[in-house]
């Protein structure tokens, strides 16, 4: 088999066969029930949507000798023409090839002539934006006093280069990018309907690498299934897309949460060593956090996504402990970075970029903090366990000093410089038994290292041990990650 087996044998015969696009089918089909038809459509959109497809219905739809009717026959003379091409009421022009004058001035003359098979004479013209200046105004004067019977087609996926005069004339349908879900059906269909057997999961590669193009996905099947014969395995699929494993990628966002960044650039230098390139890497892991970020905020897979049974739990296993906009910020973060990897050492720029995520994943801590205090003022229990816990000290003893927060930074500053320094900022509070440090963001991880040496500090100063006690300093949390991010970005220049 070959690519232009499974996409022409697959291309929609009937506006019913047409994937995607219901918003466009819909209303032709109407028009065409209802007799409005209009002289001139502007077909625009993304490659291999359909674009052209559609045109060649419509014009089956208005010449069936079953017809006219929402849905040609597809069976009689006229529409078995259209199909291979040889109706002589239909005429295909390609613009990117012939964009001349003289093909213009014969169109322009032919338009006046009735049409000899069908009810219309029908033009596609493909790739409109090509046009030249001189056919665009031949074209002009005819799109101005058309003849009834011509209808014309202008498609094209550079709709800001067809000139307004034109575009003006026309009934413009915009074409969307075919979903990565109606493409991994349609390619199921196929394989169903053609015999071949296939991995579960495999279309989702082949789906994401489309990018909206359906015939480029089928085009990819095609690639593959002459790899790899009457059944599609997932190895076949990866190596010849060359796409990084979802498990390999998977590998790789763990080891950010898992804070084990020698395991995490290792996968990358392997993955990179087996030929895939540092574009692959960074694609994958952008289409991997993305569906981490769907998945959690939907709570669950929306139904334009698709995804396997076993991806879906780890995927859920590891956004048990992350909230969405951590993911988000990453996310974000990624795609402002692209820029990054198109300088001259890209494979730096992606290791920086992924020590970046890992900075970013690390706000969770200042995050936990938070949320542990925030439990604890609410039922005045201890804090649970986690960052505070560490903190927390309950033995008490005679008191040394009364409590006294000021007195206590002076002795710190004296003693610890450094420590002090950060007391110096914070707002703190002495209670009988416990020392309240209202937490500034910028603080949180400094305090969190320097908890021993804190409470050593305090129970020398107030001769008991004193348990700590952090205080949210009154910011939204999610501002303070915001803040945090915004700070990562200006250091690394975004
Ligand atoms: N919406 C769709 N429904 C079903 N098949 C489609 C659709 N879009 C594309 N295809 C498949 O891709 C092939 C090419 O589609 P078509 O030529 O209509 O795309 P196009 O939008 O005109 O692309 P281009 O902009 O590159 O000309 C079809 O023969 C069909 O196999
Ligand atoms: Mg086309
Ligand atoms: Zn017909």
């Amino acid at each position: 088999m070959s690519y232009t087996v499974i996409a022409r044998t697959w291309r929609p015969k009937r506006f019913e066969d047409v994937v995607g696009q219901p918003h466009i089918t819909t209303t032709l089909k109407n028009s065409i029930q209802s007799g409005r038809i209009s002289h001139a459509y502007l077909f625009t959109g993304p490659r291999g949507v359909g674009k052209t497809s559609m045109a060649r219905i419509l014009a089956k739809a208005v010449n069936c000798r079953n017809g006219p009717s929402a849905e040609p026959c597809d069976e009689c003379e006229s529409c078995k023409g259209i199909n291979s091409g040889n109706f002589v009421d239909v005429i295909e022009i390609d613009a990117a090839s012939k964009t001349g004058v003289d093909e213009m001035r014969e169109l322009t003359e032919s338009v006046h002539y009735m049409p000899m098979r069908g009810a219309y004479k029908v033009y596609i013209l493909d790739e409109s934006h090509m046009l030249s200046k001189s056919a665009v105004s031949a074209l002009l004067k005819t799109l101005e006093e058309p003849p009834g019977h011509n209808i014309f087609i202008l498609a094209t996926t550079e709709v800001q280069k067809i000139p307004y005069t034109i575009m003006s004339r026309c009934q413009r349908f915009d074409f969307r990018r075919i979903s990565e879900k109606d493409i991994i059906e349609q390619l199921k269909k196929i394989c169903r309907q053609e015999g071949i057997g296939y991995d579960d999961g495999v279309f989702q590669y082949i789906a994401i690498e489309a990018d909206g193009s359906l015939r480029d996905a089928e085009s990819m099947l095609d690639q593959i299934i002459g790899f790899g014969g009457s059944y599609i395995a997932e190895k076949d699929v990866i190596n010849i897309i060359g796409i990084v494993e979802r498990d390999v990628l998977y590998r790789i966002v763990r080891s950010i949460f898992d804070g084990d960044l020698k395991q995490g650039l290792e996968l990358i230098e392997k993955t990179l060593s087996e030929g895939y390139d540092i574009h692959q890497i960074y694609r994958g892991l952008v289409s991997f956090l993305r569906n981490m970020m769907l998945i959690k905020v939907c709570e669950g897979i929306p139904s334009f996504l698709y995804i396997g049974d076993e991806e879906y739990k780890r995927v859920s296993d590891l956004l048990k402990e992350v909230e969405y906009y951590e993911i988000q910020n990453m996310l974000h973060y990624m795609l402002k970075a692209e820029d990054l990897l198109k300088g001259f050492f890209p494979k730096v720029s992606l290791e920086i970029l992924y020590i970046n995520l890992y900075n970013l994943s690390k706000l969770r801590d200042v995050e936990k903090i938070l949320d542990d205090l925030e439990r604890h003022d609410r039922t005045g229990e201890q804090a649970a366990p986690g960052a505070i816990e560490e903190f927390a000290a309950k033995e008490t003893a005679e008191p040394l000093h009364e409590p006294n927060a000021k007195g206590f930074v002076e002795y710190v500053k004296k003693k610890k410089p450094f420590v002090g320094g950060i007391f110096e900022n914070l707002l703190v509070q002495a209670e009988q038994d416990s020392f309240i440090i209202f937490l500034d963001k910028r603080y949180a991880g400094i305090i969190k290292n320097e908890g021993d040496e804190i409470r050593r500090l305090l129970k020398e100063f107030f001769g008991r041990d004193m348990a700590i006690v952090i205080k949210d300093a009154g910011q939204v949390k999610k501002n303070i990650l915001d803040d945090f991010v915004k700070e990562a970005e200006s250091l690394f220049n975004l």
